[in-house]
């Protein structure tokens, strides 16, 4: 049997270097008398690779080809990923992709193609990067109703918060230092304006809850905003902030979806995930919470979830693999707003004592929180809990300060 990869950036040179270097153990696991790479699809020219004689520049090669039964498309972005994964899909041909942008786009629609030829459409890797995460859902997790999923979803920006806050790295430096690893998307835009992580959740959701979750109902917030003073006072409450990609199922059938900073407690299992890792927490109605953890990025550890679906492939040719979610419903995503949380803010003040006494009269008391160094003009302090539209309405009414920064706490 023969397999194609398209695109020879990080991922896809990580799963040819996996492929060679565990030839036989994955041909073995594969069942199949042999499991071949055929192709390596790029434009670019790689002079001195030892696969040289796979390169190809025409994607209608592979099309073509009826000798290759599975394709890896690792190329990333939507165009002309989605086109040559449809045609593929519609040819007949199994396909494994790592490439989020297109499963959170267009996850229902290609399920459907692949559906309606018989074929597989398996995107592991497109979630924690080497983490096993969709089949423990699909497959472990079938008896549970799932109520909740929360994780960190992006190795990029887990490193900088990590960088930055144990070697007071500053944010650019830790940014080129993800770059150079190979964990930041082509634009990196994507890791800290969230919606890498965006993408991720709506996968996710998509699959817990049964209905395509579209990234622009998500609600998404990167780490841009997030100051030092605010990792710091974020310490005093006894917590850290993480991004968090987050979606819940409601009881009138609609779902919550979100990606933002959080302040999570030290005692949370996500509180300890540092550096690239990542960490998904699943909470179902019989297992409770469980939480799955590992190397959310880089060349290796994503190459490890792409091979394995490639083997899962082709164990399962002309059959198929049936898990997957319905078209989206209008309406489904509910406004974040009147989700409840308790809120971290951060505002400036002109009087200390007057706007204490105007936050306490809007919010009741307070937990004031403190930093070493903070001017007199600033002040950081947690709310209870309510919906935050209500929160940002009564925030609105404190007279005499600017907010600075609002990130909510959670109690994963
Ligand atoms: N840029 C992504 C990250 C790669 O940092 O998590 C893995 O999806």
């Amino acid at each position: 049997m023969y397999v194609a990869v398209m695109g020879y950036g990080t991922v896809g040179s990580g799963v040819v270097e996996v492929l060679n270097k565990n030839h036989e153990s994955i041909v073995k696991r594969s069942t199949q008398d042999s499991l071949e790479l055929k192709y390596i699809l790029d434009l670019r020219d790689f002079p001195g690779d030892p696969n040289a004689d796979k390169f190809i520049k025409d994607f209608n090669v592979i099309l073509h080809d009826d000798d290759v039964k599975i394709v890896v498309e690792t190329m990333g972005g939507l165009h002309p990923a989605f086109e040559f994964v449809s045609s593929l899909l519609a040819a007949g041909k199994s396909v494994v992709t790592s490439n989020k942008e297109l499963v959170a786009a267009k996850g229902y629609e290609l399920l459907s193609l692949a559906k309606a030829h018989n074929v597989n459409f398996l995107f592991e890797a497109s979630v924690g990067g080497g983490i096993p995460i969709i089949r423990p859902i699909t497959q472990c997790l079938a008896a549970n109703e799932i109520d909740e999923i929360a994780g960190i979803l992006n190795g990029t920006t887990n490193f900088i918060l990590t960088m930055m806050i144990e070697k007071h790295m500053r944010f650019e430096d830790a940014l080129r230092l993800a770059q150079d690893n190979g964990y930041a998307e082509k634009d990196p835009t994507a890791d800290i304006a969230g919606q890498d992580a965006c993408r991720k959740i709506c996968i996710l959701a998509s699959l817990c809850f049964g209905k395509h979750v579209y990234p622009d109902a998500v609600y998404t917030e990167g780490i841009t905003k997030i100051a030092a003073r605010d990792v710091q006072y974020v310490q005093d409450l006894g917590g850290v902030i993480k991004l968090l990609g987050r979606a819940k199922r409601l009881e009138n059938g609609q779902i919550t979806a979100m990606v933002s900073p959080a302040v999570v407690m030290n005692g949370s299992q996500l509180a300890s995930v540092r550096d690239v890792f990542n960490a998904i927490l699943v909470r179902g109605d019989a297992i409770g919470d469980v939480v799955f953890y590992g190397k959310g990025a880089g060349k290796l550890p994503t190459a490890s979830a792409v091979v394995a679906d490639v083997i899962d492939c082709a164990k399962h040719v002309n059959r198929r693999k049936v898990f997957g979610w319905g078209p989206s419903a209008e309406n489904y995503v509910a406004d974040y707003k009147q989700q409840e949380t308790a809120l971290y803010i951060r505002v400036q003040v002109e009087d200390r004592n007057a706007a204490l006494a105007a936050i306490e009269a809007q919010f009741g008391k307070v937990k004031l929180l403190s930093c070493e160094g903070a001017p007199d003009t600033e002040l950081a302090f947690v709310t209870g809990k309510d919906t935050e539209q209500a929160l940002l309405e009564r925030l609105s009414a404190v007279n005499g300060s600017k907010a600075q920064s609002i990130i909510r706490v959670t109690d994963y």
